[in-house]
């Protein structure tokens, strides 16, 4: 027995070293964690229990039946993240690269099927050459099981994904069918093709962090959720997120104790400014509104005339969708719409109450959103909080102009309770231009028509530049003091608790893509 129990220890001493020290030092060197560092990081001290340490690959070209390594380039298992089980995978760039074969997708799938069979979220760590170039379609096969379980897993369990490496060709895919998609900075990279095709297809120059470094996925494509400064900071990212998350579709996000705050915010008061045209930080009314430190921001750097995010409220996870006056003055456009109604999809599905800041002035003109389709998109949105079944309050700031109105959680559209502050302005449109519209014949043939567009400006906005017509009309059900808002939300979402909405059955609804 004893020569068999070393003979154990010996395999898995391979097992645990990888690609070799050698090729450990390389990845050290380049600022990176191996994979087995990178799961015993995220995971809570103790509890990582491996699957599959021992597998191995079934290559025999190309003289691969001579290089062989334990765990065959993806380190997969399971543990707890703050006492709540979750499961792992971690590609290992020291094995071939960290290539994807047929026994690094069995391996990866196992743990996915566990996954979805206990309803517990599954995160992947991926750093990796893409497909086992040795391996061919056997390799492709692989990465198609992976993306077919993505679906089936999607709305169902929690899937973060974090780049802390290369991700190219198809093995992008599967982070892009994940939730979210967090990426280390300098040192990962995601494309479908990379630069050296780039050149010879388009004659493109470009680099690969050009191409699809995290700032680019950040700033440009939206492809990336987040981005972290190193791999340590990524992986407190991904627990941090994880924590605002139930387990699964059937559960709610835990409940956490919070310290007794003042319910009464005077901060609020004083955010919006006189001129209704003058630029805040939305940023100010949500950290006015929620639990102290409690925002954690997504796609902070995309598409940044909306907020979204989630936070703690009285100690409730919910997620915050919030118009941003400071960047295009808050405008819905096609890809702040895409952004929100992404966010606000998977709040539903996991059972996470929204709360909406509002303060819109309409969608953005021009040729450009009208042919990159504003119509379809801006529908995403209104189509996402229509069929949201979660608990959903908005909160009136100031502007709520045009359909916009109708799109951001109005009454018409299902929320259950509207808020507006005194400075709520609900109307068609701004003052300025209805006036010139409405009283386009008398502004012209007045003596002074600028005097004239002034006066019906004023009488416009003394109409409609407030909270009040909405209000009467049941479209608001409160007006309220700006100090009083974290209050009113607390009790709001405490008495939404127990909502249920049945809905037709269908297969399923058909939102504009
Ligand atoms: N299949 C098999 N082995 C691969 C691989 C792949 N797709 N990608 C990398 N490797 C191996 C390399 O042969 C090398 O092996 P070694 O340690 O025995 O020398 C090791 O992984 C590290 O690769 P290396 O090229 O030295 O690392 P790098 O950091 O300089 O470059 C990449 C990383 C990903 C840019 C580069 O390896 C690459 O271009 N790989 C191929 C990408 C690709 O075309 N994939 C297939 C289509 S999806």
């Amino acid at each position: 027995m004893e020569s068999k129990i070393k003979d154990l220890n010996e395999k898995l001493a391979l097992a645990y070293l990888g690609g070799g020290q050698a090729r450990i030092e390389k990845q050290h060197q380049k600022k990176k964690l191996t994979a087995r560092e990178r799961v015993l990081y995220l995971l809570d001290e103790g509890s990582f229990e491996e699957i599959g340490a021992l597998v191995i690959h079934r290559t025999k070209e190309f003289g691969m039946e001579k290089e062989v390594f334990y765990g065959d380039g993806v380190v997969t298992g399971y543990g707890t993240i703050n006492g709540r089980l979750t499961y792992v995978f971690a590609q290992d760039f020291t094995v071939f690269g960290g290539s994807l074969s047929e026994t690094h997708a069995e391996k990866i799938c196992k743990v996915m099927d566990l996954a979805l069979k206990v309803g517990a979220p599954i995160i992947g760590l991926n750093d990796s050459g893409g497909a086992r170039i040795q391996e061919g379609v056997r390799s492709l096969g692989g990465y198609a099981d992976i993306f077919y379980k993505n679906v089936q897993s999607s709305g169902v369990i929690p899937q973060l994904s974090a780049i802390m490496g290369p991700c190219a060709g198809g093995a992008v895919y599967s982070p892009a069918m994940t939730d979210f998609t967090i990426m280390v900075e300098n040192t990962s990279y995601m494309f479908v093709t990379g630069p050296n095709v780039v050149k010879t297809v388009t004659n493109e120059e470009v680099t690969s962090e050009e191409l699809g470094g995290a700032s680019t996925h950040a700033t440009k494509s939206g492809v990336a959720h987040k981005t972290s400064a190193n791999d340590i900071e990524c992986l407190e990212d991904v627990k941090k997120l994880l924590s605002y998350l139930p387990q699964n579709n059937t559960e709610t996000s835990a409940l956490l104790p919070f310290k007794l705050e003042a319910e009464i915010r005077e901060s609020l008061s004083t955010i919006i400014p006189d001129n209704a045209n003058k630029p805040y930080d939305m940023h100010a009314v949500i950290s006015g509104i929620i639990d102290e430190d409690s925002f954690y921001e997504i796609h902070k750097d995309y598409a940044e005339n909306i907020i979204v995010g989630f936070a703690r409220l009285g100690g409730r996870s919910i997620g915050i969708v919030a118009n941003q006056p400071l960047f295009l003055a808050g405008v819905l456009d096609v890809n702040s719409s895409k952004k929100a109604a992404r966010f606000v999809r998977f709040c539903d599905a996991f059972n996470i109450p929204l709360l909406v800041l509002e303060d819109v002035p309409g969608f953005l003109p021009g040729t450009d959103q009208e042919w990159n389709g504003i119509i379809v998109n801006g529908a995403k949105l209104l189509y996402a909080f229509s069929e949201a079944t979660v608990p959903r309050v908005t909160v009136i700031t100031r502007k709520a102009y045009g359909g916009a109105y109708d799109v951001m959680n109005s009454k018409h559209i299902g929320a259950d309770m509207n808020f507006a502050w005194p400075s709520a302005e609900i109307a068609v449109m701004g003052a300025k231009g209805a006036a010139e519209i409405i009283f386009k014949r008398e502004i012209k043939s007045a003596e002074n028509p600028e005097e004239k567009w002034r006066e019906k400006e004023a009488e416009y906005a003394a109409l409609f530049a407030n909270p009040y017509s909405a209000a009467q009309r049941g479209f608001i059900d409160e007006v309220i003091l700006p100090k009083d808002t974290r209050r009113k939300l607390i009790k709001a979402f405490a008495m939404l608790e127990n909502k249920e909405v049945v809905r037709p059955k269908r297969k399923h609804g058909n939102i504009p893509l």
